[in-house]
């Protein structure tokens, strides 16, 4: 049984990123024996509403010290052999809600007496899904890449694979609905398994 966490970025629960990356879920479970546990950003308790810059997770390594539900979450990451991040695109870039829980892997990071970055990380799968308004040239979506590129690049995970779909707006149904979509959805899922 591979534990996977599905980490969505978007206010909306039901909304076209989450909705997408349920899809892609399907697809993860279509080769494999998975558990998915869904916790979304937006309404998961963050006392600071992002990193607070104690550094207390540094002698603590891979322990965030802040007392709340995001800490409870980053301190069992190692439960989770997989990682799917949803988000739209906002303002160029992942939403800010998102943005807020990521900081915190902070605490998932520390330096070995050589000065090289070690992570609980390093032995989870990533994957993201992101949707937005624009298409890949107009949204912003370079700077998404970019910064998935920095956070495996940092933290020494894998390349993280990425679906996006442009051109969605408040409708959440073409990711359920449009047969295309779902299919590049479930082979995207599909292929994050090996
Ligand atoms: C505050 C805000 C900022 C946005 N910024 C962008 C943007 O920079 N580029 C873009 O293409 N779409 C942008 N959008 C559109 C969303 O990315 C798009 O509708 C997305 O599919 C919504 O996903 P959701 O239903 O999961 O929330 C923005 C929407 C909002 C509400």
């Amino acid at each position: 049984m591979l534990n996977v966490l599905l980490l969505t970025g978007s206010p909306r629960p039901y909304g076209c990123s989450s909705s997408l990356a349920e899809v892609a879920l399907e697809g993860m479970r279509e080769a494999a024996d998975i558990q998915v546990e869904r916790v979304d950003a937006a309404r998961l308790e963050n006392k600071y509403r992002g990193c607070s810059s104690c550094y207390g997770c540094q002698p603590a390594k891979f322990r965030c010290m802040i007392h709340d539900a995001t800490a409870r979450l980053i301190n069992r990451i190692s439960d989770f052999q997989y990682i799917v991040l949803a988000t739209p695109i906002y303002f160029f870039n992942i939403s800010g809600q998102l943005k807020a829980c990521t900081d915190r892997f902070m605490a998932l990071c520390s330096y070995d007496d050589q000065g090289k970055v070690i992570s609980p990380l390093q032995k989870i799968r990533l994957a993201a899904v992101v949707t937005s308004e624009g298409d890949a040239e107009t949204s912003g979506l370079e700077v998404v890449e970019l910064w998935l590129k920095w956070l495996s690049d940092f933290t020494g995970t894998a390349p993280i694979p990425i679906l996006h779909k442009g051109n969605c707006c408040r409708d959440a149904g073409p990711a359920v609905r449009e047969e295309e979509l779902r299919e590049k959805a479930l082979a995207f899922g599909r292929s994050l398994i090996q």
